[in-house]
């Protein structure tokens, strides 16, 4: 029953996401996925000083706001050395697996 109900979640998720209008266009996630691995990772796994961060640690609209506002301003030189494109990358994979978009990972 459990599952079906999570089932049923996903799908309706996928719906009603997949209707809107993706707000982040033009980035690689495949080279974001690279680059979050090899930026990110290093600060960013379990038990590090950064702590944790997976795609779903965050929405997509969280996402945005986190790369247009925030720029990761705790340590900015992290988002200083990295070029428009590579942010652009990165900033795709994660909104592209966000919690609330049709490929969380608890879905695939
Ligand atoms: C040099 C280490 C380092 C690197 C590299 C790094 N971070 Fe961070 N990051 C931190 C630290 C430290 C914090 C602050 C953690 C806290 O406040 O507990 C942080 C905070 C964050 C937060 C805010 C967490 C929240 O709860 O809102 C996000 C999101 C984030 N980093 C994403 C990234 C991304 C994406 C990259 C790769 C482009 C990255 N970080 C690379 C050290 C790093």
């Amino acid at each position: 029953m459990k599952n079906i109900v999570k089932i049923t979640t996903c799908i309706m998720l996928t719906f009603s996401l997949g209707a809107q209008v993706y707000a982040v266009e033009g980035g690689n996630p495949k080279k974001g996925k690279h680059l979050y691995k090899k930026e990110c990772k290093a600060c960013h796994s379990k038990g590090d000083s950064g702590g944790e961060i997976t795609p779903m640690s965050k929405t997509m609209s969280q996402w945005d706001r986190f790369f247009k506002n925030d720029q990761h301003k705790v340590k900015p030189e992290v988002f200083e050395q990295l070029s428009e494109k590579e942010r652009l990358d990165i900033q795709q994979f994660l909104y592209d697996h966000a919690a609330d978009s049709d490929q969380p990972q608890t879905c695939g």
